[in-house]
């Protein structure tokens, strides 16, 4: 596995010409969108997509997002693009959001993980625009990481996660949305919110009218995205959620766990007051939180952390996202 660090806002030529050539050749090419860091393939070669599977130990039930370079070269991938789609891609194209959409034949089954629609995106960060345009190729990518764990915000968590298992890690720093993006499926008759993202119900809402947060269970009748099942996101210590009227309850939870040797860390608004306990302190702004909410996991992630307590966020629109993550950090 080879690293290139290149510029965010202004990436060499030659490091982007190189990870396109690699892609074309079937390889795997880790690289920075503003949500998280993908590991991306060439979508339409089916032995390309498969090596994406084995290095994240993901099943095969879980479908892939596709990423492209504009709207026209999502049409040209879509079956049907309704006006919902059509939509939603000029108010939020590039960005953190994904549409799911009924596929062409183009699209290799794998990717679909044998379903019949595709999620598509165009993300909003100069790197991984300006190597679809030197690709010329759509991008199948997950999160760079592997199966259950924390997605990458920086290169180095793709490096601890993945290893080996990926050709080369474009590297241009930090991401800045810092979770992943919001999946809406449009193939119903209103959109349908399969993963909620810093793009809101609301945000969703104000463009199409009728928009509703889909409820992933299975045996529903709402369309299922399956990687919103079981465990995900997770840490290797168990997550709690406290409500900010708890503060007492958490500490003395902290403070039993200390005790026994444990080693305890917390995300939260308002001090535990405790010593001993790796704290950080979380940024009232949704926005700064998600960014730097998966970087904090890791950190505590790599400092051995058996005990995370985190401090609940308001239950309002734009803290869904991150509430999302929260609670499936805490599910296991
Ligand atoms: O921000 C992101 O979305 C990042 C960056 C790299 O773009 N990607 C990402 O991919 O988070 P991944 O594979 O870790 O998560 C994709 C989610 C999963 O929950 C998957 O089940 C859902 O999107 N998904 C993908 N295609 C789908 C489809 N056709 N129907 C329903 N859900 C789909
Ligand atoms: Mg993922």
């Amino acid at each position: 596995m080879r690293v290139v660090r290149v510029s965010a806002d202004a990436p060499a030529r030659a490091a982007l010409q190189e990870a396109a050539e690699l892609l074309r050749s079937g390889g795997l090419v880790a690289f920075p969108t503003e949500t998280v860091y993908g590991l991306g393939a060439n979508a339409l070669d089916e032995r390309a997509v498969r090596r994406i599977y084995e290095a994240k130990g993901r099943p095969a039930v879980n479908p892939l997002i596709v990423h492209v370079a504009s709207a026209a070269d999502a049409q040209t991938l879509a079956f049907d693009w309704t006006s919902a789609a059509d939509a939603l891609a000029k108010a939020f194209w590039p960005g953190p959001l994904t549409l799911v959409v009924k596929k062409t034949a183009a699209i290799p089954s794998l990717v679909s993980a044998g379903g019949a629609t595709v999620g598509l995106r165009v993300p909003a960060h100069p790197v991984a625009l300006a190597l679809l345009a030197a690709a010329e190729v759509p991008i199948a990518a997950p999160s760079a990481n592997r199966s259950n764990q924390i997605s990458p915000t920086t290169a180095q968590h793709v490096v601890d996660s993945l290893g080996d298992d990926v050709d080369l890690v474009i590297d241009a720093g930090a991401t800045t949305v810092g979770i992943e993006s919001t999946v809406v499926d449009v193939t119903g008759a209103a959109p349908r919110i399969l993963r909620p993202g810093m793009i809101s119900l609301s945000d969703v809402t104000r463009v199409v009218a009728g928009a509703e947060i889909g409820d992933a269970q299975p045996g529903s009748a709402a369309p299922l995205s399956p990687g919103m099942l079981g465990k995900h996101y997770a840490p290797h210590g168990v997550v709690t959620l406290f409500e900010a009227q708890s503060h007492g309850d958490a500490a003395a939870r902290a403070r039993t766990a200390l005790d026994r040797g444990r080693r305890v860390g917390a995300l939260v608004f308002t001090s535990l007051g405790l010593s001993g306990v790796q704290e950080f302190a979380m940024p009232a702004d949704s926005r700064e939180y998600a960014r730097t909410l998966y970087a904090t996991l890791h950190t505590l992630d790599a400092a051995g952390c058996d005990l995370i307590l985190v401090e609940c966020p308001p239950r309002t629109d734009e803290w869904t996202g991150v509430r999302d993550r929260l609670e499936r950090a805490a599910r296991s």
